[in-house]
């Protein structure tokens, strides 16, 4: 339910604006308080009016139309307790990135610091440009949520990224955002993500297809649910918490070493090499006569085994990739490691784990406890995975 909450819904210039019709009609149906303020230009797309009676609000449009003497743009973010804006076009997404407030939409953004979240939809190339895509990771590491585009036939004609994601998404991201348990406020969360580097030579190295995807989802909700995330990674990413760039397995034992004696939760998700080269050649390997090249590889050391033996008051998860065997795997697995809790990933479904969006797992515990999850988004499964170990 959503009663008692006041969200503010930001409307700009796109053929979608016409889905938000729906999206104000299931957050009344819930009990919310809706405001919406439009860009002039989405008023192109759909009328004030349909937005006024759906939403029985006044629909706010125009920056010095001044009826108090607080400044409207300032009491619509003091009111709300969430702001979306969707569709956000190219435009209206780069002004808020760099703190433009030339409409009362965007002075209302410049003015929120509260939770916001962005759901673009614009033309695939639109979508694509550099300027924007720099513009999103900008408010991504401000911590501002970006419901991603989806992939389909464009209002513009053309198939491709750039098509508003589902109402049910953005419902569901509200939902969620407004509702969200503060579990892990004064928690330390420590997530590695991503697939290490163990480099060759000064060109080539060994690695694996592990895209970081569900340790980044992992680290944001443990943010959202109040912990302190700390996020120790070999792939980019920008978010508002503590992020630790590494590469090889070493790097990142290193960088574990450093934080875990004030954590409370490590989360392993990243995908460590099993075995790096013994030696590392300063210079390029040179192609020989030969049709054979061995390269003799030496054990990295088992990261999550040495966190557990040395472990006192924190909760350590591992997570596991198995195309065979799953449960057996597992079970050997967490008794092997001494982790408290195992995340067992099926990599034999292409429409799961590597690369992919959704996940589906099953979290053992070291009392043989067993727990499916059932497919979901890598963002809804992350914060299943913490809700479970926090018990
Ligand atoms: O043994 P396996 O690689 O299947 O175990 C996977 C789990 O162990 C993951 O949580 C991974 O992050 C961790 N791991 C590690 N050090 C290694 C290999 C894996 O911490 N050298």
């Amino acid at each position: 339910m959503l009663s008692g909450k006041c969200i503010l819904i930001g409307i700009t210039g796109g053929i979608a604006a016409y889905k938000i019709c729906e999206l104000i009609r299931k957050f009344k149906k819930k009990g919310a308080d809706v405001k919406v303020v439009c860009t002039p230009n989405a008023l192109n797309f759909v009328t004030k009016l349909t937005l006024q009676n759906l939403s029985q609000n006044e629909v706010y449009v125009e920056e010095f139309d001044v009826k108090n003497w607080k400044p409207e743009h300032i009491s619509l973010a003091d009111e709300a307790d969430i702001m979306i804006i969707a569709p956000a076009t190219a435009n209206t997404i780069s002004k808020i990135a760099r703190g433009i407030a030339d409409n009362l939409l965007t002075s209302v953004a410049c003015a929120f610091s509260k939770k916001m979240i962005i759901a673009p939809a614009m033309n695939c190339n639109m979508w694509k440009n550099q300027a924007v895509q720099e513009n999103i990771n900008i408010l991504k590491a401000r911590g501002i949520e970006i419901l991603e585009p989806e992939s389909g036939f464009l209002a513009c004609g053309y198939l491709g990224k750039g098509r508003l994601c589902s109402i049910e998404k953005i419902y569901g991201a509200v939902d969620e955002a407004l509702n969200y348990s503060q579990i892990l406020k004064g928690k330390k969360v420590v997530v590695t993500a991503g697939g290490t580097v163990e480099d060759i030579d000064p060109v080539r190295y060994i690695s694996n297809y592990s895209s970081g995807k569900m340790g980044f989802a992992i680290s944001d909700a443990a943010y959202q649910m109040g912990a302190e995330s700390v996020l120790i990674t070999t792939k980019n990413f920008e978010a508002p918490y503590k992020i630790i760039k590494v590469k090889s397995a070493m790097d990142m034992q290193n960088a574990l070493n450093e934080e875990f004696d004030q954590a409370d939760y490590i989360i392993m998700a990243a995908a460590v090499a099993d075995y790096r080269v013994k030696e590392y050649s300063k210079q390029k390997i040179k192609k020989t006569e030969s049709d054979n090249l061995t390269l003799e590889l030496v054990k990295n050391p088992d990261i999550l085994r040495s966190l557990c033996e040395k472990k006192t008051h924190q909760t350590v998860v591992g997570f596991c990739a198995e195309s065979e065997n799953l449960l057996q795997n597992a079970n050997e697995k967490i008794a092997k490691k001494g982790c408290d809790f195992l995340v067992a990933n099926d990599i034999s479904r292409s429409d799961i784990g590597f690369s992919s969006d959704d996940n589906e797992v099953t979290i053992l515990d070291k009392s043989g406890r067993i727990k499916k999850l059932e497919k979901a988004s890598k963002q809804v499964i992350a914060r299943q995975i913490l809700e479970y170990i926090h018990g």
